[in-house]
């Protein structure tokens, strides 16, 4: 058993709501490097969503975007064969130990939590419980497959100490039950930021199309909204907060390119922002075109992906359980 434990990968969990079409941030910022954790760790990534639901989303949306979601989580080269790819609401032992959690979880945390004093915000009309909750079932997310990294983004930090806590709450109460994970941060891969706010992270949800390229978005679309993407007066390609809406399309270009920052701008030297954006926009043109295609051959097989999403479920919630056990008994569940 513990040489077993001694060349046992560390686990990686990271899920993706299914409540809107992705975005270039999505897959830059987290897709492009959860492909390269796939030989090196155990990664379980998940669509979420049970958290989708905690925002109102119309059903036939819902499951159409949910097995587009898939789609490009394996187009984007997240080899099925490798990791665990599945769909939350597959495995019950998500909301079951979500309750277990929420038992030991306090109105007080909640309530501090940022991402829900903004959502209740924006959503005013659906304050739901679960948009309150929604960390909560996000810390169940991580703890039933003994996470040991949750690569997330800035935004998610504070929802991931929460878990952390909660991890430790618990631990101390019963026993060691749970991992304690620790916030994944890649070395590379930059945070893509709004086309028009480019202070602001790039989001799905935001009212402007021109504040964001979705995935699947046509070549003419991309080139159109990086020729409108803000920038400033100053003229010349520099890296710098000064010049937030510039870093932003030097980020995505060195991104998609593999290069530094620094040899972006070389190369602009001299040069414009009207042929810098269009060479912005050709890059992502020409960077999603293949993933793009792949996402409408494999959302065309049901099948496929159905027996894609079906083997992932089966697989994590056999090991889900084992923790979802655990923690019963603990608490002093009569075991079934
Ligand atoms: N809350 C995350 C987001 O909006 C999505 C998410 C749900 C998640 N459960 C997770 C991310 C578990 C990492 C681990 O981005």
């Amino acid at each position: 058993m513990e040489k077993e434990n001694a060349i046992q990968k560390k686990v990686i969990f990271s899920g993706i709501q299914p409540s809107g079409q992705l975005t270039i941030g999505n897959y830059l910022g987290a897709l492009k490097n959860w492909v390269k954790l796939q030989d090196e760790y155990e990664c379980f990534y998940c669509i979420v969503d049970m958290h989708a639901i905690t925002v109102k989303q119309e059903p036939k949306e819902l499951r159409q975007r949910t097995l587009e979601v898939l789609a490009i989580y394996i187009a984007a080269g997240i080899d099925p064969e490798k990791n665990t790819l599945f769909i939350q609401s597959h495995v019950p032992q998500h909301a079951e130990g979500a309750w277990l959690l929420n038992c030991n979880t306090y109105m007080g945390e909640l309530s501090r939590m940022t991402q829900f004093k903004d959502k209740s915000q924006r959503y005013g009309q659906n304050i739901n419980v679960g948009l309150f909750d929604y960390p909560v079932l996000m810390a169940s997310d991580i703890l039933i497959y003994q996470a040991d990294l949750v690569p997330v983004g800035h935004d998610q930090k504070q929802h991931l100490e929460l878990t952390r806590d909660i991890a430790e709450r618990f631990n101390s109460a019963y026993s060691p039950t749970f991992k304690v994970p620790d916030p994944y941060i890649a070395k590379v891969g930059a945070k893509i930021m709004d086309l028009q706010e480019p202070t602001k992270k790039m989001s799905k949800s935001s009212d402007n199309p021109n504040s964001y390229i979705l995935m699947m978005d046509p070549p003419e679309v991309i080139r159109k909204k990086i020729s409108r993407a803000v920038t400033d007066s100053i003229g010349v390609v520099n890296y710098t907060d000064d010049q937030p809406g510039i870093k932003n399309l030097i980020d995505i270009l060195s991104t998609i390119k593999g290069t530094t920052s620094e040899e972006v701008v070389k190369t602009y030297e001299g040069i414009g922002y009207a042929q810098f954006k269009k060479d912005v926009g050709e890059a992502i043109v020409e960077e999603l075109a293949p993933v793009q295609d792949k996402v409408k051959e494999l959302v065309a097989d049901k099948k496929y992906l159905e027996s894609v999403y079906k083997a992932g479920a089966e697989k994590a919630s056999y090991i889900a359980n084992k923790t979802v056990r655990k923690m019963k008994k603990k608490i002093g569940f009569i075991q079934q």
